[in-house]
């Protein structure tokens, strides 16, 4: 059988397969979506999208109307194509360490179904090093698989828009690789920036870090200013007014979703110090919840009670979530 599909996505109905499955569709390639939760695949299927995105009800139609999008939960239909783009999620195990198991799992059930010269691209956040180990354990099966690590950078609800703006890093070690994983991204006509694999793994990490204690910074002030007895709005205010250098200083908030402190956790697992900065990041965001309940605590005790916490605006706490600090958001998008 000739493959006729241009490329199939392994985990193709999460956060960043689908959007990612719909955009190459979008752009004239005929895509297959391999997952294994069948409920999403039924849903999408349908229609219907199984989180909400901008644009992506509307795409979705548009793509399976146009019959080039395809869903299975079957990995029989990796063999229908050379392109495999691979967005499974990259868990922490309870010891709070990168878990490698889920992709010598999905490398060995994809392994013998590739079709030879065939192109893998990573698009997960991995560990460093993860790019090499999947292509070793590939080409122990079959000599001339191309692995080259292509990371997301999107932020859910604006990833349609911003597949087609982002500069794409092409995490490459060989130039076979590097050309065509470029061509695959230069269908979304993107700047592309060329990196080895562990550079652009690396590239991935260090950019949710550098998020993550970006609010860990704007955490630690709202409680050095609290604590101060004063108004951390109008302090903020004072400081971002009209003065680039500290635009980008983020409002407080919750650090919330799993992405990002996971990604501070793989990245302290890497170094051989463990990376204290990031770990007192982690005190500060993780710890935050905690201190606006003592503040409450404080005004009204909650003896007995159980409190739940909603993330909205409250006691000069804003809304600070993975994606973009307030300061960092067009208006139209706040
Ligand atoms: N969500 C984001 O905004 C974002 C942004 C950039 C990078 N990332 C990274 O992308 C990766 C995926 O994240 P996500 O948010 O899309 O996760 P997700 O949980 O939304 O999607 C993962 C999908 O993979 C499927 N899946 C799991 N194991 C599979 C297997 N063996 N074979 C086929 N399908 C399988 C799941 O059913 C699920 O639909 C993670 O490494 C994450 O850190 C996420």
């Amino acid at each position: 059988m000739n493959p006729d599909l241009d490329l199939v996505v392994v985990g193709g109905c999460g956060h960043v397969g689908l959007p990612l499955a719909m955009s190459f569709a979008d752009v004239g390639c005929r895509v297959g979506i391999y997952d294994t939760d069948e409920d999403k695949i039924n849903h999408v299927r349908r229609g219907q999208m199984p989180f909400r995105e901008r644009g992506a009800d509307e795409l979705l139609l548009k793509t399976l109307a146009s019959g080039r999008l395809e869903l299975s939960n079957r990995a029989e239909i990796v063999e229908r194509t050379t392109v495999v783009v691979m967005v499974i999620g990259t868990p922490i195990d309870e010891f709070m360490n990168p878990s490698t198991r889920v992709f010598e799992k999905v490398v060995d059930e994809l392994g013998p179904r590739l079709r030879p010269h065939s192109l893998v691209v990573l698009r997960s956040t991995v560990y460093p090093g993860t790019t090499a180990f999947v292509k070793r354990r590939f080409q122990q099966r079959t000599a001339d698989i191309e692995v080259a690590f292509c990371p997301e950078r999107i932020a859910e609800g604006y990833a349609l828009e911003e597949i087609r703006t982002l500069p794409q890093i092409i995490g490459a070690d060989d130039d076979a690789a590097f050309d065509r994983a470029s061509a695959l991204f230069e269908k979304f006509d993107v700047e592309i920036i060329r990196t080895t694999s562990e550079e652009a793994e690396l590239a991935k990490l260090l950019t949710n870090t550098w998020r993550y204690m970006k609010f860990a910074i704007a955490n630690q002030f709202f409680q050095i200013v609290h604590r101060a007895g004063q108004d951390h709005s109008r302090v903020l205010h004072a400081i971002r007014h009209n003065y680039p250098r500290a635009a980008d200083l983020p409002a407080p908030g919750f650090a919330a979703g799993p992405c990002l402190l996971k990604d501070v956790m793989q990245l302290a697992a890497f170094t051989p110090d463990h990376f204290p900065m990031g770990h007192s990041a982690m005190l500060v965001n993780e710890g935050l919840p905690a201190y606006v309940i003592d503040m409450i605590d404080h005004r009204q005790s909650l003896e007995g009670r159980t409190v739940g916490i909603l993330g909205n605006r409250a006691e000069g706490i804003g809304r600070a979530d993975r994606r973009r600090p307030a300061q960092d958001v067009p208006a139209d998008r706040r």
